[in-house]
């Protein structure tokens, strides 16, 4: 593996009694894109939501390029930058148009002037395939543009490290793939990613490594062509064999 940019050691998290994340050790390399998957409620949310500080834990370290998670303020603000977030709901400010969306976060934290955000907003929503909608509102676009759109704001920030929660199970099945493809180019380009999905096509066409969660647990983890053709677990078993038949 490559020089590692997000490292999690021993950790832990409970919502009240429930057990949420037991002991989690995982390491992302630079450049890594690890697929996680696992039955609802198995807590792949939670640890995405802890990677970016949106969750606290209780014990065990997270850092992210040698950098412990700053417990608030300015330097929390700044890691959070570094960690783009994409989920299910695209989360864009409805009273803004779509390039305001994209050059909000570049002017406020990164301190960009207006027009430098904007030329690059411009080339990102081209990268994504949305920039003739630019001077739209976002209830103008369809789900897949949204969220197209989504992950525009979230490169604007320049991260380190992207983490995607279920991107595309809120979208209608023909526009999955207008937003897989764009993950996959970023991929492609170096991207280190982080993606909770249950798209095998693009855990096989895009992951370097699935971990399979359940219960709070990381049960198992392997290249996608292993994990998808052997798992070893019965519970990877038994969560595959459902999927598959639907
Ligand atoms: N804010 C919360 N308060 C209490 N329980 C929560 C909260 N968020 C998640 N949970 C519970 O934690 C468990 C893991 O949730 P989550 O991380 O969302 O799982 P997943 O994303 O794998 O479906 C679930 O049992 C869920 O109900
Ligand atoms: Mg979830």
């Amino acid at each position: 593996m490559t020089e590692p940019l997000v490292v999690l050691k021993d950790v832990n998290k409970h919502f009240g009694d429930l057990h949420v994340l037991k002991d989690i050790d995982m390491e992302i390399g630079k450049g890594e894109v690890v697929v996680v998957i696992g039955p609802s409620g198995s807590g792949k949310s939670t640890l995405c939501r802890a990677i970016n500080r949106l969750e606290t834990i209780e014990s065990g370290t997270i850092t992210i390029d040698g950098k412990t998670l700053p417990e608030e303020g300015k330097a929390l603000a700044q890691l959070r930058a570094d960690v783009g977030m994409v989920f299910q709901s695209f989360n864009l400010f409805a009273h803004k148009t779509i390039l305001d969306n994209i050059t909000l976060g570049p002017i406020k934290v990164r301190k960009q002037k207006k027009d430098e955000a904007e030329k690059r907003g411009m080339e990102l929503l081209e990268r994504v395939g949305v920039a003739q909608q630019a001077q739209k509102y976002p209830a103008q676009l369809s789900g897949g543009q949204q969220q197209r759109v989504a992950i525009a704001r979230s490169l604007a920030m320049n991260p380190k490290v992207m983490l995607f929660d279920e991107p595309t199970s809120a979208l209608d099945p023909e526009m999955i793939n207008e937003v897989l493809d764009v993950m996959v180019g970023l991929a492609r380009d170096g991207m280190t990613m982080i993606v909770v999905t249950h798209e095998m096509g693009f855990a096989r066409k895009a992951a370097n490594r699935v971990v399979f969660m359940a219960d709070g647990q990381i049960v198992e983890q392997n290249t996608p062509e292993e994990f998808f053709t052997n798992p070893t677990s019965a519970r990877a078993q038994d969560f595959l064999a459902k999927i598959l038949t639907h």
